[in-house]
Formats: C-alpha cells, structure tokens, sequence
C-alpha cells in the first residue's frame, strides 16, 4: 500500500495531535444477528425526501458509535452533529445520498487530506458499524423537529460547575494527573469555547514516548514522531532521526494522554457539559 508524501505528513501532524491508532478499531466481537431499525417516516426541512439508507443492525450502529467516538469525534462531534474542524455529517448531501456506506467507505478509505481528513483503514466491519452509526444520527436528527444534541456553543454553558468540579476529583480521575492550581491553572485564558473542549477531550501538545528494542538487543527511547501500521519514527536522546519498519522491531509506546482517548467512550454529555463548566472557570 502506497501513501503520498504530504498525506503521511498530515497523519504525522495528527498522531500529535491524538494517539491516533486504527487499531484499536479491530478485535469486536462476533456480530449478533441483524435487527432491523425502525427508520423515521416523515420528511422534514429543506432536505426533501428522507434518504434511502440500506437497513442496519442496531449492534451494528452502537458498535459505530464507540468507534466514532475513538476516531471521529473530536473534528465531527460526539454525535456527528459537527465540531471545531470538521462539518456536521447529519445535514451532510453526501451522507444522505449514501445507501450502504459506497460514499463513506470510499472517503473513509482515501481520505481528503487536502481538506483536513485524514484515511482510515478500517476493515469491513468497522467501516460497516459507522456506517451505521453516522446513518442512525443522520435519520435521527432529519427526523426530528425539537433541539438537537452536540457541541453547539451555546452548550457549553449549560454544565453545573460544582459537578463537574466532583467529577474532575473523583470519577473522571483528572486529579490523578492535574490539578486545577497547578498545571491547568489558566487553560481557560488560554483557551475557549470549542477549542478548550476539544484540548480537553484530545490534548494536542502531549508527546508520546517509545522505546525500541532493536534485533541486537540494543534499545533506542524518545518522543515518538510517526507511527502507522507499517512504520515507526522517533528522536534519540541526541536528536537523531530513526525510522524502523515495524515488523523489525519490538517497541513499547507510552502516551501520557491516552487517559483522555481512553475517557472519551465513558463521558455521557451531562459529564462533558458539566467538566467544560468547572474548566472554564480555570483562568
Ligand atoms: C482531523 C479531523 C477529522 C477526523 C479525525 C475525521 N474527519 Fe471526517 N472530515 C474532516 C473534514 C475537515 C472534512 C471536510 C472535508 C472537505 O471539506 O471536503 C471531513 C469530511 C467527512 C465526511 C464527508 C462530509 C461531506 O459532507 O462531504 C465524512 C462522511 C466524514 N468526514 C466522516 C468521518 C469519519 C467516519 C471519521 C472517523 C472514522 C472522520 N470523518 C474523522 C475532518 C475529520
Ligand atoms: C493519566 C493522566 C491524565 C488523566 C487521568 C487526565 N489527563 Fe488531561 N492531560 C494529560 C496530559 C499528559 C495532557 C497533555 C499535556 C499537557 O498539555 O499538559 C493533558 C492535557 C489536558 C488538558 C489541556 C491542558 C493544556 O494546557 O493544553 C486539559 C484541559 C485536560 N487535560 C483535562 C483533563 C480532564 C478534564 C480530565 C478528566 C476527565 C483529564 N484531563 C484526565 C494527562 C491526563
């Protein structure tokens, strides 16, 4: 498999920004026999008719939705109701003309790295299960005629300070790592609105660190620069560049922000709501 220059450049970026591994996408379990989901029957706005989305299974969906939750929904929403840096996928022509994921399997397979979206290489399953998923929001919010969830400015001003302030210290486990004296005194100033949200759900400024045992023996530690299925590069302690293919190596990599990749498919929106209240009194 071939990758272009600047498309590794852009993942590379990304694996900064995220522990950013499609590998945590394999290894579901078998799936349940297909439950058809009721599909909403009316047609509202200015979308016209309901789009003819093949039918899915609800394990199929639920599955989706905590792999999009892993790989997707910093730029997308948690509900794919749109984000900082990509577009709400429920309004999206391109979603709503997609029958059985020959769209979105395609673009997910590609990418758009020009645009700002990267490739995934999920495999059939996978890319089935957010399919579905990004169906079911679709059809839930076209059927709709109320308020709509995801990360609308607005929204982050509904959270409950002293809750999120109990969640930070006990259940969500933040106090393990920061404090809000100490190392995030001042997030709030440095960031706002969606931009703290999303430097709170997926910091980008944390270094992963890998150590490399070599075939000889020899082992090579320092932050990570890139990491994909095929190949891993790092700085040694000197600063010199090295890259290895994987296959040729044993590596451990340590990502102190994997607690928050790790966190994301546990927050409910109350919780996310309630922390991006008591963060954003943090100045
Ligand atoms: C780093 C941010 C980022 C991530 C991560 C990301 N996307 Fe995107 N996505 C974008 C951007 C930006 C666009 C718009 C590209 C354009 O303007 O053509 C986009 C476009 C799309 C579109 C097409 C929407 C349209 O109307 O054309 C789909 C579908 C999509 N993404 C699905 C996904 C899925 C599923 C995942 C996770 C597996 C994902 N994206 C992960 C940023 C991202
Ligand atoms: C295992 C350790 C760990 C846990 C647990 C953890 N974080 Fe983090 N967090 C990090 C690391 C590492 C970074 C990136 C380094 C940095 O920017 O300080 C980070 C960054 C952040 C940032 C951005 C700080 C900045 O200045 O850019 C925020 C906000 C944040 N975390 C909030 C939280 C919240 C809220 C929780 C609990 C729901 C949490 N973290 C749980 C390790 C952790």
């Amino acid at each position: 498999m071939q990758r272009s220059f600047s498309c590794s450049l852009f993942i590379l970026s990304l694996m900064a920004a995220v522990s950013f591994s499609p590998l945590i996408a394999s290894g579901q379990a078998a799936a349940p026999a297909a439950i058809p989901v009721a599909k909403p029957a009316v047609s509202i706005g200015s979308q016209g008719a309901l789009p003819q989305h093949a039918a899915f299974s609800a394990a199929d969906a639920q599955r989706g939705s905590g792999l999009f939750l892993q790989n997707c929904a910093f730029c997308h929403g948690k509900d794919a109701g749109g984000g900082e840096s990509g577009p709400d996928l429920t309004r999206s022509k391109f979603v709503s003309s997609d029958k059985d994921g020959e769209n979105i399997g395609t673009l997910l397979h590609t990418g758009r790295p020009d645009k700002g979206m990267p490739r995934f290489d999920f495999n059939a399953a996978d890319t089935k299960a957010l399919v579905a998923f990004i169906h079911t929001q679709q059809d839930a919010f076209l059927s709709q005629t109320g308020t709509r969830k995801g990360v609308e400015v607005a929204d982050l001003q509904t959270g409950n300070v002293a809750a999120g302030m109990r969640y930070f210290q006990g259940e969500g486990g933040c106090a393990k790592c920061h404090s809000p004296v100490g190392d995030l005194k001042g997030v709030a100033t440095k960031y706002s609105g969606l931009a703290l949200e999303q430097q709170m759900l997926n910091p980008k400024n944390a270094v992963a660190h890998v150590t490399v045992t070599l075939a000889n023996g020899k082992t090579l530690t320092g932050p990570l620069l890139y990491h994909d299925e095929f190949t891993l590069a790092l700085t040694d302690a000197g600063g010199a560049y090295h890259s290895f293919p994987i296959n040729s190596v044993r590596y451990k990599i340590d990502n102190p922000a994997d607690a928050h990749v790790q966190l994301l498919p546990r927050y409910t929106d109350d919780d996310i709501h309630n922390l991006m209240a008591y963060i954003q009194t943090l100045k």
